[in-house]
């Protein structure tokens, strides 16, 4: 349970051979935000949720998901604007809760950023096949990916994605924030493009029901892969209905995660008491805007029960006739999801490298590349592992392990900053969260209800992770910790 100071963490930020530099500032670090939020969430869940679980109130379960984001997100800038340092909750975990849920969260966060970093590579790769086949160019099925249809196949576009993207973070920060701003911009453009020329195309009638009747279980059956609050209480969350709307939140919640990553770049901004937090709430708000409205426009332009699965957006504009603003979705949608993976794999290298730097990790990972000045070794390191898992696995229904482990990680942060306030009262904190202890309090109930929300299956496979993650810390990183280093000079000198 030893903590590490916040005093701790900043100055070991200074060794220059293992700290970042500091170029981003709060434009860059919203435009990081919009650039990993907005993907694969709007741009293909929302059709298979409106179909399946909510109709057109999927817009409110968008507003849901989004407000339980923004009670995380307030506590997350408190944190980030005091602890300007990378890692992210692991960091803010371990200045105030100690070690081992520090590493709990780190390999949470692992868990999370790299698992969802392979999700959106396979979806990536979907958009870039449907383009390709338009163009009349086929790739072999084995080189296809796997699909329940056609069975095994090596997902190619998304290995070697995830390789380009990972040289690209290893040559520099400042490169990888540039090709952010563009592709970003592109990604918004299309997005803004569905809201404003769909909106002609929407019909009153499609709207009715706005709130389907509720009908039978929305997993559409018990054991494992009911959410775990019907496994407890027998309560049986229902699809569409009020209730649905919930569970649909639950979901739907993968569209925002990404906001949090805006927090593991604190070490590389200029001014991370001021930026940070305007990074984080700016790009939350953008996106929450942008969502609820293309959910509108979308299930006002075709009934949500013809609504496609795979790409939703572009095939409501097929269906009205529209087959160029149709291309021009899925053109975006595929250059979009590439800032997402992205962001992802720089967030997760980024907590890898903290843990690292703390010894918790082989510290072999945690120099900085003497030329480029990034963490090149855990980049290369994840990015190769996750481009395998990306090529050789089908993971569709990994993103809710994505769901639960992101859940849990503000679960932690919310209850970091009670705690930080007890015990470093102190502390300067260029922004505070409102209402505290009442608003973390509320943070947390609010993400555990998603997270009962979520299939008990989910549940198990992040159990399994998190009982390999113990097993590491015990037989590895307890004893390595720096602080474990640190330990006896402290009792000596101090
Ligand atoms: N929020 C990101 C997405 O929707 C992960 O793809």
């Amino acid at each position: 349970m030893r903590t590490k100071s916040i005093e701790e963490s900043i100055r070991d930020t200074d060794d220059p051979e293992r700290g970042l530099r500091r170029s981003l500032s709060a434009l860059d670090l919203t435009v990081f935000g919009v650039g990993v939020v907005i993907g694969t969430g709007i741009f293909v869940l929302t059709g298979q949720i409106a179909k399946t679980m909510a109709g057109p109130s999927v817009a409110i379960s968008f507003a849901v998901a989004g407000a339980v984001c923004a009670l995380a997100a307030l506590c997350y800038a408190e944190f980030a604007s005091t602890v300007p340092v990378a890692g992210s909750a692991y960091t803010f975990a371990y200045a105030s809760l100690g070690e081992l849920p520090a590493w709990i969260i780190g390999w949470d966060l692992v868990l999370e950023l790299a698992l969802g970093c392979a999700v959106v590579a396979v979806g990536w790769s979907g958009y870039v096949r449907s383009l390709l086949d338009n163009a009349g160019w086929h790739l072999p099925q084995w080189l296809s990916g796997t699909t329940p249809e056609t069975g095994f196949g090596f997902d190619l576009l998304a290995c070697v994605l995830v390789l380009a993207l990972t040289a690209i973070l290893v040559l520099g920060m400042k490169l990888s924030a540039r090709v952010t701003t563009v592709i970003v911009a592109i990604k918004v453009g299309v997005v803004l493009v569905v809201i404003i020329a769909g909106a002609f195309f929407v019909t009153a009638d499609n709207y009715r029901p706005f709130i389907p009747p509720a009908k039978g279980s929305a997993t559409g059956g018990g054991g494992l892969t009911a959410p775990l609050i019907q496994l407890m209480s027998g309560y049986a969350p229902t699809a569409f209905g009020v209730m649905g709307i919930f569970t649909a939140a639950a979901v739907v919640f993968f569209a925002f995660i990404g906001f949090d990553v805006v927090a593991t770049a604190a070490e590389e901004t200029r001014r991370p008491q001021r930026d940070m937090p305007r990074g984080i709430l700016s790009s939350l708000v953008i996106c929450t805007v942008l969502y609820v409205a293309v959910s509108i426009v979308v299930t006002g332009m075709r009934k949500y029960t013809k609504l496609t699965v795979q790409a939703p957006l572009a095939d409501a504009f097929k269906a009205v006739g529209q087959p160029f603003w149709a291309g021009l979705i899925s053109f975006g949608a595929a250059i979009g999801l590439t800032t997402v993976c992205m962001i992802l794999l720089l967030g997760q290298s980024r907590v890898f490298f903290a843990m690292s730097r703390d010894g918790l990790l082989p510290r072999f990972f945690s120099r900085v590349h003497p030329h480029f000045q990034t963490p090149y070794r855990s980049t290369i390191l994840l990015g190769v592992l996750v481009a395998i898992v990306a090529g050789f696995t089908s993971i569709a229904e990994l993103a809710e392990l994505v769901n639960i482990g992101t859940l849990f990680a503000f679960v932690v942060v919310a209850l970091g900053v009670i705690i930080l306030r007890r015990t470093r009262p102190d502390l300067p904190r260029a922004f505070r969260t409102p209402l505290v202890p009442a608003l973390p309090i509320a943070s947390v109930l609010a993400s555990l209800w998603l997270m009962l929300n979520l299939p008990t299956e989910t549940w198990l496979r992040f159990a399994g992770w998190m009982v390999l993650g113990g097993i590491i810390y015990a037989l590895y990183g307890r004893r390595h910790s720096t602080m474990h280093e640190r330990a006896p000079e402290r009792t000596g000198g101090e």
